[in-house]
């Protein structure tokens, strides 16, 4: 550690101690062009990119990028852009004058944040999996290199004079500072663990901090007014300062007015406003930054925006800021001084179906019907649909958060099958996790009893939108199986070590929509002295669970090798105990190489039926 401080000190004398050395860009949903003439922003529903001529406040183009763009960002002061496409693996470049694609490359899985070098050379690019930062040549569009970054890395930034980078991780906050040279890790500030859903960070143009939206999720209250809370925290880049982080709540800045789900942050290039986005509660703050490590930031005005606020940028000439308000596909202007808004431009059509847009609204809402104390909605712990790193303490037990891809081919739902339709979350919308109003007019059926669905067209909605997420391959079989793989495939089907019996068909489980519904008692039961339910288990799918670490209902399994080892010593579940170190890893091999192929597909041509809503 101390020899970390000093080479800290020796990256401070060369960067951080000069006022403006600090100014940089961050990746971010919406960037603007420098000359001010040109907003880019992805559009992950639609699965493009937009540009928007800021002279006359009208779509120029939209271009077709790929499935699920993230991060958007100009190439150094040119009109050429790179977006980083999470969902197909690549990084793609753009021309924004003529809104031709010009070019793309792939990398191994993921990439979620985008900063270019401020000549617009290289870009460099978060991969959210397996936790790296890539370095891409924008002219050859060539990797030059990639380095491990941490786990789940998503947030990424980079110093005016191109010198560091600074990347967060989105499950714990922690703050990476790289040396972009040589990609060497030179400093770090560590969230704490409640810390949770960071996916951005801003650096100030001239004072020594960075500042991440996030959120903290405290998994021992269950309960809408003690688990969430959203956070702006100023990270001090002083490596000298003792106390590095000032984290600020954002549900006691304003009175007794709670917000919900904090996703970007915005600083103006004169560095005395910032800009906060809230996604749950469809609103945002504008604040003054105070040249003050103690106050950080005072507020300003408390601002309603559309639906699902994700993004906010400010104009280079500092006149006017834009919200990007991803369900309503709609980018707002408003002027800086008066905060008033001034422009709406709609930047892509709804792509959804009507019912999955409405489903998708009400799950990232933290706003009545849904919540009714405004700290949390559906989204604070299934952010898109994937997991939020959680075990939670639930009434009924330890519950880790499941991800929601593929889950309309394995109902019925929860770790304890408690639950066989969607709809059953009325309980949780009424109930004091989240305290709503809830959806149903008239009588709630008990969980298990007559069906929730068809009382109510909302709740409907929010099945369809749950049920619709897909798993996506496995980046561990895109050259098809290792050798190590295959050898564990083999034990996998075998009858020795019986993994099959229950992991069967194209999802690798036994629990399947119009199925016998089946639980097992494999031991892990016992393990957690708050367990209500009983010992036994619904199987889990095995698809996609190369990045749901921790594992099994009560997230005590660190890695997959402990699921077949530590956490599996009389061999109730599976048989495991005769296994060779090497062969508990090919096991291991293949486990992460699931899905390596369409399970949707297989799963239509052998008959089976997925829930819809
Ligand atoms: C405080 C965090 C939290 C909130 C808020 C939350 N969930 Fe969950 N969700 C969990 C946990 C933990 C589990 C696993 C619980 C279990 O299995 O008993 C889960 C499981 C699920 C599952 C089952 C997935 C599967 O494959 O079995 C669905 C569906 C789901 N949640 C939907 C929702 C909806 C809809 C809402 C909003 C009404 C919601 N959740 C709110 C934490 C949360
Ligand atoms: C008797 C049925 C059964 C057999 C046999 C079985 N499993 Fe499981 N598996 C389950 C159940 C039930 C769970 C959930 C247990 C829990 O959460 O406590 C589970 C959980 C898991 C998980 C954790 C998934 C997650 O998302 O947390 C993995 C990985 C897994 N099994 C792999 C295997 C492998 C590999 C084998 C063979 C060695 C195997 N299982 C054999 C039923 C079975």
């Amino acid at each position: 550690m101390r020899m970390l401080s000093v080479a800290l000190a020796a990256g401070m004398v060369m960067g951080w101690g000069v006022a403006g050395a600090l100014a940089g860009t961050s990746s971010s949903l919406m960037d603007i062009s420098t000359d001010g003439t040109l907003l880019a922003c992805t559009n992950r529903d639609s699965g493009t990119v937009t540009l928007v001529d800021l002279k006359t406040h009208k779509k120029r183009h939209e271009v077709r990028l790929g499935t699920k763009p993230e991060g958007v960002t100009f190439l150094g002061d040119s009109h050429r852009l790179a977006a980083a496409i999470y969902g197909d693996d690549k990084v793609t470049f753009i021309d924004g004058d003529s809104g031709k694609v010009d070019g793309s490359v792939d990398v191994f899985d993921e990439p979620y944040g985008i900063v270019s070098s401020p000549d617009g050379s290289r870009v460099f690019v978060t991969l959210d999996y397996p936790g790296e930062i890539v370095e891409i040549d924008a002219g050859s569009r060539k990797v030059l290199r990639s380095f491990p970054a941490g786990k789940f890395v998503r947030g990424l930034a980079i110093s005016k004079d191109g010198g560091r980078l600074y990347a967060t991780e989105y499950y714990t906050s922690t703050v990476k500072v790289f040396d972009a040279a040589d990609g060497k890790l030179v400093d770090e500030s560590k969230g704490r663990e409640v810390d949770n859903l960071c996916r951005q960070i801003v650096l100030h143009p001239t004072r020594p901090k960075a500042y991440i939206p996030h959120i903290r999720s405290r998994i021992t209250a269950a309960r809408g007014e003690g688990s969430i809370f959203p956070y702006l925290t100023a990270v001090d880049l002083r490596t000298e300062k003792e106390s590095r982080r000032n984290r600020i709540p954002m549900d006691s800045f304003l009175g007794a007015v709670v917000t919900a789900n904090p996703w970007e942050v915005a600083v103006s290039p004169d560095g005395k406003q910032l800009y906060i986005v809230f996604a749950g509660t469809d609103d945002m703050f504008a604040c003054n930054v105070l040249d003050d490590d103690f106050r950080e930031v005072q507020r300003r005005d408390f601002l309603r925006t559309g639906r699902n606020p994700r993004a906010v940028k400010v104009s280079p000439d500092n006149k006017t800021f834009y919200v990007y308000n991803a369900l309503d596909f709609q980018v707002v202007a408003y002027d800086t001084k008066s905060l008033s808004p001034t422009h709406e431009i709609t930047v892509t059509d709804n792509p959804l179906t009507d019912e999955v847009l409405l489903g998708k609204v009400l799950f990232y809402s933290a706003n009545m019907p849904m919540s009714g104390r405004r700290w949390i909605s559906c989204s604070s712990c299934h952010p898109d649909g994937e997991p939020d790193g959680r075990t939670w303490q639930n009434p009924e037990g330890k519950r880790n958060t499941q991800s929601l891809a593929g889950m309309s081919w394995t109902h019925p739902i929860h770790w304890s099958a408690d639950r066989d339709e969607v709809q059953d979350f009325e309980h949780t919308i009424r109930g004091p996790l989240m305290q709503g109003r809830g959806l149903i007019r008239g009588k709630v059926m008990d969980s298990l009893g007559k069906p929730n669905s068809g009382l109510s067209d909302a709740l409907d909605a929010i099945a369809a939108y749950c049920n619709s997420h897909k798993v996506p391959l496995s980046p561990h079989s895109k050259n098809g199986l290792s050798e190590s793989a295959k050898r564990g495939r083999e034990l996998f089907f075998s009858k020795e070590t019986k993994c099959a019996e229950c992991h069967k068909g194209p999802y690798f489980c036994d629990s399947v929509p119009d199925g016998k519904f089946v639980m097992h008692d494999v031991g892990t039961g016992a393990d957690d002295p708050t367990e209500k339910m009983g010992t036994k288990y619904d199987t889990p799918t095995l698809l996609g669970v190369y990045r749901t670490a921790s594992y099994l209902h009560h997230g005590t399994a660190a890695t997959l090798e402990e699921v077949l080892t530590t956490r599996n010593k009389n061999d109730r579940h599976g048989k495991t105990s005769q296994l060779s170190k090497e062969q508990v890893s090919d096991l291991v091999e293949f486990l992460k190489a699931l899905p390596y192929e369409d399970s949707e597909s297989a799963a239509t041509a052998a008959g089976m039926k997925k829930v819809v809503k």
